[in-house]
């Protein structure tokens, strides 16, 4: 069974904690939002989609414990919790798009309880949501892949940064389940490891073939003829095909086009954000610890400055298609996102 990475049972959240794996398979609940804040920021749960439900889920909690009256008061309380936790994570584009889609929902009940009522049904939905839109990319991106394709993933987009199935390794699932052999190979993503923690262990944990390398083994082994596609997840992408994903994708889109390599990514029609430029899109910074030490363990000396971005920007030139639930975007991207849009009014 694939992992189900956060769920709602009885008004409680339960999700695995992610900080754990991969030497336990642990799961939390939470009763309260600002544990769900807590655990977006500390990296408990994380990955775009995963990470859109939990704040939707945030919210789900906040109705349910408000003591407030009135739609107004209840209202209220509950922009100012939206705002906590949209501020946990900047780039990835879902965590506004699900707090602003329970907002809006809020907005339309009548009465504190058809408000309570409505957010809850909504962010369920959302979780049952997920599933259902990474299973058609699965099969739309699924016809990109042949028997026997070696590919290249960085960082997780797989069941754990989803509900469940997941973005790019939703894709490679649905190719496996479509009868091709497939075969993975992870980077390591430093500094935080979601590619040995994560995507090496859900991999392994659903029987597809997954080796590892460190990230900067990524231009010896497509040099070598080791791997012959890449497929990445997504955090937001722009109009224009500009793609922002976890640290390290760039430099792995810029290798696979020095090799002829085709470079995909998988995710959402909810990770695109069709209104920002390039300039605009927030990178966050992560604690200068991620770096200067592993496991606890010191790896660099005290006091030195630290450049800790989480994210990067892959241009549309390096990319050979954007798959989504509603289709693949290829090239050129600003026409062919616009017409996926369109069709999926
Ligand atoms: O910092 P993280 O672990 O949340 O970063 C996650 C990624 O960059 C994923 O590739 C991305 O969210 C795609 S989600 C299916």
């Amino acid at each position: 069974m694939t992992l189900k990475t956060v769920e709602w049972k009885n008004n409680v959240v339960i999700m695995i904690d992610q900080t754990k794996l991969p030497s336990k398979l642990e799961y939390v609940k939470y009763t309260n939002y600002k544990d769900i804040a807590y655990a977006i920021k500390s990296l408990i749960v994380r990955g775009a989609p995963a990470i859109g439900v939990s704040g939707a889920f945030g919210l789900a909690l906040a109705v349910s414990n408000s003591k407030s009256k009135t739609k107004e008061e209840l209202l209220t309380e509950l922009e100012k919790i939206k705002k906590i936790l949209y501020d946990t994570r900047p780039t990835a584009v879902n965590l506004g798009w699900a707090l602003d889609k329970i907002m809006n929902v809020a907005k339309q009940g009548t009465s504190v309880s058809e408000i309570k009522d409505i957010v809850i049904s909504t962010a369920k939905q959302m979780a049952e949501d997920d599933i259902q839109i990474n299973m058609k990319m699965g099969k739309n991106g699924a016809i990109l892949f042949e028997n026997n394709d070696i590919v290249m993933t960085h960082c997780n987009a797989g069941a754990l940064a989803t509900v469940s199935y997941g973005t790019a390794l939703g894709v490679i699932r649905a190719t496996k389940e479509n009868g091709k052999k497939i075969k993975v190979i992870a980077t390591e993503t430093r500094p935080v490891q979601q590619g040995s923690r994560l995507t090496a262990f859900e991999l392994q944990h659903d029987g597809i073939d997954v080796s590892l390398i460190p990230d900067t083994a990524v231009g010896y082994t497509m040099a070598k003829g080791l791997v012959n596609k890449v497929i990445v997840g997504a955090d937001r992408i722009l109009r224009t095909g500009h793609v922002f994903n976890k640290i390290g994708t760039y430099q792995v889109a810029l290798i696979a086009k020095q090799h002829g390599i085709p470079f995909y990514v998988a995710a959402p029609l909810s990770s695109f954000d069709l209104k920002s430029k390039p300039e605009d899109v927030v990178i966050e910074q992560r604690k200068a610890d991620e770096l200067t030490s592993i496991a606890g363990k010191k790896t660099a000396p005290d006091n030195i400055d630290v450049l800790n971005p989480a994210f990067d920007m892959t241009p549309p030139e390096f990319i050979a298609g954007i798959i989504t639930e509603a289709g693949i975007a290829k090239p050129p991207f600003e026409e062919s996102i616009k017409k996926l849009f369109e069709a999926n009014k």
